[in-house]
């Protein structure tokens, strides 16, 4: 039979298979994968459209569906005079997006040492990596117990997580690695939810140790993964060093890697 697939018509071409709007800043969509994309859950990739002068026009995006997915996930931001998601926001199935296949990060398990509890903060659309990182049976080989912090303005900025994180222990896939080992702590500072606060402020009055009925980060048990605007970013490397933790990369792993969720 003859093959009637739609040629690419971008350079790295790849297509939307889904698209779902979460509120009027914030949506996640799917594209088919290039075959040779190899990558570690919680890195990110270039991706694209053509701009108006014809040149693709890039932003870093953090990967949200696991390394062992046949598609790739985003989770995206909706900035109205933003060059690229002015753009994006509009895509819908069936259309192409450009996808540069070298993928790069620092939230990967090669960055940190052993540990028993890992924690990972998100503010926004930081959770992105750790959509991948949540569905990749390593985290759940690797550590006893897994916490998923994500701290948001209001409550409809938490939904995408949410969803997913509830349809998790179910999942055919990646369900029985899981068990009862992934937490979730949720938090909003701007509306009304069960619990309030940034991030930062209930790590440093212990809020979340109490909530949790965990003790305290320490350098001998806990990991931490970080991805946020630069100012929680910055604030959190130093609560986690003050706990005793430093700082891991690829090339020397350690007890905590902080990754930008987007450049301010
Ligand atoms: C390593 C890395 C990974 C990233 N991963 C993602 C991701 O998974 N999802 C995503 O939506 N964005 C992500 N970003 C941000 C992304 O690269 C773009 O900045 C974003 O898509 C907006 O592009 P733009 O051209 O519309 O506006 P830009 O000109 O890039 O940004 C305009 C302004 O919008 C604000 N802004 C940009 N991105 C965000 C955001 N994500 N959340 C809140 N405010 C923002 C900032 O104030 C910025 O100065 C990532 C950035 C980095 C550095
Ligand atoms: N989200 C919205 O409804 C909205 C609407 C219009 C425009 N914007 C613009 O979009 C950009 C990003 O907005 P965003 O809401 O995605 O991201 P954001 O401003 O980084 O806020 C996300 C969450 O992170 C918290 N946070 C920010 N800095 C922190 C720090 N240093 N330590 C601890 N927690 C911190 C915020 O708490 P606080 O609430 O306490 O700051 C909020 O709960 C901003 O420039 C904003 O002006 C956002």
């Amino acid at each position: 039979m003859a093959d009637t697939a739609k040629k690419p018509t971008l350079p790295d071409a790849q297509t939307v298979t889904q698209v779902k709007h979460w509120t009027d800043r914030l949506f996640s969509f799917r594209v088919t994968r290039p075959r040779s994309l190899r990558f570690r859950s919680g890195e990110f990739v270039m991706i694209g459209l053509l701009g108006d002068n014809g040149k693709p026009l890039l932003r870093a995006y953090s990967i949200a569906s696991p390394a062992w997915d046949e598609e790739l996930e985003f989770y995206s931001i909706k900035v109205q005079d933003g060059p690229l998601t002015s753009k994006l926001q509009h895509i819908k199935v069936g259309d192409e997006i450009i996808l540069r296949p070298k993928p790069v990060g620092t939230l990967v398990h090669d960055a940190l040492l052993p540990g028993k509890r890992l924690w990972f903060f998100a503010t926004g659309t930081g959770i992105a990596p750790f959509a991948s990182l949540m569905r990749e049976p390593e985290t759940y080989e690797n550590y006893d117990e897994v916490i998923m912090c994500h701290t948001c303005r209001e409550v409809a900025d938490l939904e995408y997580g949410r969803q997913l994180i509830e349809s998790l222990p179910d999942d055919p896939l990646i369900g029985e690695f899981i068990g009862n080992k992934l937490r979730y702590y949720p938090t909003t500072t701007r509306e009304e939810s069960p619990n309030m606060g940034r991030i930062t402020t209930n790590l440093l009055n212990g809020k979340i140790f109490n909530d949790l009925g965990v003790p305290q980060i320490c350098k001998e048990n806990d990991r931490a993964m970080v991805c946020g605007s630069i100012g929680l970013n910055t604030d959190l490397k130093e609560i986690l060093e003050g706990f005793g933790l430093t700082e891991g990369a690829n090339s020397q792993p350690a007890e905590y890697v902080v990754e930008k969720a987007f450049v301010d």
